[in-house]
């Protein structure tokens, strides 16, 4: 969701009401992605390394993603979507890890879209997880390293259960991955529009998947 702080500071905004305009674009594209009967939408929300950034925005964010994710908490209910949380939870601020942890908890059993939230999420991060929890089973006996495959690492993910995306959109024009699902996007089909995060419509999200639509995946094979 690139592009809230180039928002704000092009209206001579702070970049904290371009993370505010940021959240209503989150919530248009949550509602239009379950009215699509999408199965699932990743929203990176934070990374490991926008700690880096001044405290206070660092701190604004953290309880503007607390904040919204607990006001979404009727809507997701009444659409039956199930919110899930994809990266080190424990390393959040203990009132925010518990917010965010309320919703997931409440949702758990909905059956429609499931929203993940990439929050305190880096890919390299979670390989290196993914790779501690195998090193694990070998030291305990239960694995053996040349049982390690494809599968054994996709199910040591945070994304254990779910599917490899199929799109990966990114916005505000940049031509990079930043650490984002690097396993999983191996064949994910790669959408980047120069729309900045605030100004992101349904309409737009439409259009990535029309597109999509008319590409023939090959997935290495002719
Ligand atoms: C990137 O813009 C956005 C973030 C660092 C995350 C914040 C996202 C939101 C608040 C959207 C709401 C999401 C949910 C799930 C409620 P940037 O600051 O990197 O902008 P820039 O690239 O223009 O500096």
């Amino acid at each position: 969701m690139d592009g809230n702080g180039r928002w704000a500071t092009r209206r001579g905004l702070p970049r904290v009401a371009g993370h505010h305009e940021g959240v209503k674009s989150a919530r248009s594209i949550v509602r239009a992605a379950s009215a699509l009967g999408l199965r699932y939408l990743t929203l990176y929300a934070f990374s490991t390394e926008n700690w880096s950034r001044p405290a206070d925005e660092v701190s604004m964010l953290m309880s503007l993603l607390e904040r919204s994710v607990n006001a979404e908490l009727p809507e997701l209910m009444a659409r039956n979507a199930r919110l899930r949380v994809l990266g080190r939870t424990h390393g959040l601020p203990a009132g925010v890890r518990r917010g965010v942890e309320h919703v997931v908890h409440e949702t758990r059993n909905n059956t429609g879209l499931n929203v993940l939230m990439a929050f305190n999420y880096g890919a390299r991060d979670e390989l290196i997880d993914a790779f501690r929890s195998l090193a694990r089973q070998i030291v305990a006996g239960e694995l053996k390293p040349e049982d390690i495959s494809e599968k054994k690492i996709s199910e040591a993910l945070y994304t254990a259960d779910i599917p490899d995306p199929d799109l990966l959109i990114r916005t505000s024009g940049e031509m990079r991955i930043s650490n984002f699902l690097l396993w999983q996007i191996a064949y994910t089909e790669l959408w980047v529009t120069p729309t900045l995060w605030p100004d992101f419509r349904p309409a737009d999200l439409y259009r990535a998947v029309a597109e999509f639509q008319g590409r023939t995946r090959r997935f290495g094979k002719v």
